[in-house]
């Protein structure tokens, strides 16, 4: 039987993309022979690197990035202090139009950032006159060297819906506002950005951080000629928030926009739980920056392979669909209990479990130094499972629920006696 292959392609602000899967506004994303390259590789559409002006000179900081490496794994994170684009305005719109001549059928975004009201108007009508099929205003890069740049406008709300009513003004094409993460509630500004007329909301940029210091200068990294300071992180490690920000924005009944996700997307597992968490696109630079535009393959495969075997024909199927699962914390069910079950069958006696138990959870394994084997005392078992997350074994310790007349063990005081000298005043509501 041929089974049809799904359908990546996605609709956002009444453009179709033939997937879901974009370069985001970055290095990656900085010239018109870089982006024509992603597009053959498979990239449906760019957010093109924010543009410039020219009224101030951009100058990036050297060496402008620097990797967050964690033990043997690298680039779990990246830290950058790159500005927005150092070119001139009139060879990033002369790329649009390259662009859009040779690759009519994707879809171009043009970042743009300000530094007044004007300047956010000129630049949304030189990208709509060059062919860009919507505008990303940057509210959101956290490390702009230049002051009163669009990034704080991120933070300040009313700027925020200012400027972004002043480009809807100015152009007619779709206006997409990117938010920042550093901030406490991401649907406040993402709603200021509604109230201006925005037709999508895209996020996060990056996260303001410090992911390493230099041990012999003593210098935050990047380390400029001695300097460091607070800037932006990316990657794997800040994929949390960004999922976190977008089933935000997804939920909140006023908001109901677009969202188009990004942060720490290297695999499509990663693109597809942004999808299912309310993103209808998703957006990329460290997996490139990592790996390369090729990470696409995986993107459209994965997401192609996943839908067949669960029988989707549409990514728009996907949009969302985690979202009715998603609740706050007192909607869990606390009556149901359980605890980890061991397949000693397999286990190879390393004793990180029994390590782990004893030192970060309830003390609910004895070693058996004879057979090398931990033995698990359920009644004492909290269920946290960090003895799995240890174990080099895949599945060996697995979750198990407790019928529901199971009990806990409480954890024994070590010396009662001590009762008569314990200083507890009466709590004030009694
Ligand atoms: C080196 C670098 C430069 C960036 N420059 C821009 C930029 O000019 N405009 C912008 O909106 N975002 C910029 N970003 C943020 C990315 O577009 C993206 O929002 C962020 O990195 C999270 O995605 P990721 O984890 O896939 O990198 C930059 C990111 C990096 C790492």
């Amino acid at each position: 039987m041929t089974q049809t292959q799904p359908d990546l392609s996605v609709e956002f602000c009444g453009k179709t993309f033939f997937n879901p899967f974009l370069l985001s506004s970055s290095p990656v994303s900085n010239s018109a022979e870089m982006v024509a390259r992603a597009f053959e590789a498979g990239w449906s559409g760019v957010a093109f690197k924010t543009l410039n002006s020219d009224r101030i000179p951009i100058i990036h900081p050297s060496p402008r990035m620097n990797p967050y490496d964690y033990g043997s794994k690298k680039l779990v994170g990246l830290q950058n202090v790159e500005q927005i684009s150092d070119r001139p305005l009139k060879d990033n719109l002369l790329d649009f139009l390259y662009l859009k001549k040779h690759y009519p059928r994707h879809v171009l975004i043009s970042s743009i950032m300000g530094f007044s009201n004007e300047e956010w108007a000129y630049l949304a009508k030189a990208s709509e006159d060059n062919g860009a099929d919507m505008l990303e205003l940057n509210f959101s890069c956290p490390h702009m060297c230049v002051e009163g740049s669009g990034h704080k406008v991120g933070q300040a709300f009313h700027l925020l819906e200012k400027f972004t009513g002043t480009v809807k003004k100015a152009v007619s094409i779709p206006v997409i506002a990117k938010m920042t993460p550093n901030i406490t509630d991401i649907t406040e500004p993402a709603l200021y950005a509604k109230n201006g007329g925005a037709d999508a909301i895209s996020a996060i940029n990056t996260v303001s951080g410090i992911s390493e210091v230099g041990l012999e200068d003593l210098v935050p990294k990047p380390n400029i000629f001695g300097v460091g300071a607070v800037s932006g992180t990316s990657g794997p490690a800040v994929k949390p928030i960004g999922l976190h920000f977008i089933a935000d924005m997804a939920k909140n009944g006023n908001l109901g926009l677009p969202l188009s996700g990004m942060g720490g997307i290297e695999t499509w597992i990663d693109a597809l739980e942004y999808i299912l968490l309310g993103a209808s696109t998703v957006q990329v630079t460290t997996g490139i920056i990592h790996y390369g535009y090729r990470i696409v393959e995986d993107l459209i495969e994965g997401l192609s392979d996943y839908m067949t075997q669960a029988g989707i024909q549409t990514v728009s199927e996907l949009v969302g669909r985690s979202l009715p699962h998603l609740q706050t914390t007192d909607h869990f069910d606390l009556n149901r209990q359980g605890v980890a079950e061991y397949d000693l069958e397999r286990c190879i006696g390393c004793g990180q479990c029994y390590i782990v138990c004893r030192d970060a959870a309830g003390q609910a394994l004895e070693w058996d130094t004879a057979n090398r084997r931990p033995r698990l005392i359920e009644d004492k078992c909290l269920s946290c499972m960090i003895c799995s997350f240890v174990c080099p074994v895949p599945g060996l310790i697995s979750y198990q629920e407790k019928d529901s007349r199971w009990q806990r063990q409480e954890t024994p005081v070590m010396d009662p006696a001590l009762e008569s000298g314990l200083k507890l005043a009466p709590p004030p509501w009694l």
